[in-house]
């Protein structure tokens, strides 16, 4: 956690997958600068929770597969009504053997990494990114590995793709919402420890958790669709 800002005090977030690693980081984060947090876990005893009995005050806790659409919707319909500045959806996995190419990958895993990360958080993006005010912020957790003009060494194959299809799935959702007056982002956090980052990444999550946090409230009030890294600068599609 970092600074308490009196100008966040009152704002709020909506974050899907906060159970642990980047998600549980970034509702810290926003809860230790005066935001209220929503953040969504699948099963009971994670870090959120824990964060929930310290910061009562500041997080709430939902259930939420994203690949169950009817918790999509029920989420939805339990929240409706109640505005947020940011809904960022952050859940994300890697097949289990990343240097699997897409041909060697199993049908049922390349299946599961896409219908987690592409449909699963288009689907939480189509229901729950109506809840965000005008001016406010729709984001969702890509990767660097998403884009299709870095990829120089083709590593990391189905994930890289799914992220693409992320990618483009979410510049369709802006094309098709351009006038709604909301910023539509994709962030690329950087290499960073967690489970899915692995122990050999360069940061931690609460290193990085400051720069994300910064550049996703640097893009309220500002409407388009944008591919950004923590740093707040352009990633090439
Ligand atoms: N770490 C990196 O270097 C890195 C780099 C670029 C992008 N990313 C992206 O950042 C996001 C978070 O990754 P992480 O590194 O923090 O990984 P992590 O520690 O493995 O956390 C993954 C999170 O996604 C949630 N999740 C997975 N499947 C879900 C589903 N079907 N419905 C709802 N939530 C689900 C997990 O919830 P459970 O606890 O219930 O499994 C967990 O909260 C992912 O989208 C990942 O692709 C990570």
């Amino acid at each position: 956690m970092t600074r308490s800002n009196a100008a966040d005090l009152g704002r709020s977030i909506l974050i899907v997958g906060a159970s642990r690693g980047l998600g549980h980081a970034m509702a810290a984060e926003f809860a230790g600068r005066g935001w209220r947090v929503v953040g969504t876990v699948r099963v009971a005893g994670t870090q959120l929770h824990s964060l929930a009995a310290e910061r009562p005050d500041a997080v709430e806790i939902e259930t939420l597969d994203m690949t169950d659409h009817d918790q999509i919707r029920a989420v939805r319909d339990r929240l409706s009504g109640r505005p947020f500045d940011v809904v960022f959806i952050n859940g994300g996995i890697v097949n289990r053997a990343p240097s699997d190419t897409t041909a060697d990958v199993s049908t049922a895993e390349f299946t599961h990494v896409m219908a987690t990360n592409v449909l699963g958080v288009m689907r939480a993006v189509e229901a729950l990114g109506g809840l965000v005010r005008t001016g406010g912020v729709i984001g969702v957790m890509s990767s660097g590995q998403g884009s299709i003009a870095n990829n120089a060494n083709g590593t990391n194959d189905v994930y890289r793709a799914s992220k693409a299809a992320l990618n483009q799935a979410m510049a369709s959702y802006a094309g098709r919402h351009a006038d709604h007056g909301r910023a539509i982002v994709l962030m690329a956090p950087g290499w960073i420890r967690t489970d899915l980052g692995g122990p050999g990444a360069p940061f931690g999550a609460e290193d990085a958790m400051p720069q994300i946090t910064d550049t996703l409230i640097a893009q309220l009030e500002t409407p388009g669709l944008r591919f950004l890294d923590r740093h707040g600068q352009a990633v090439p599609w």
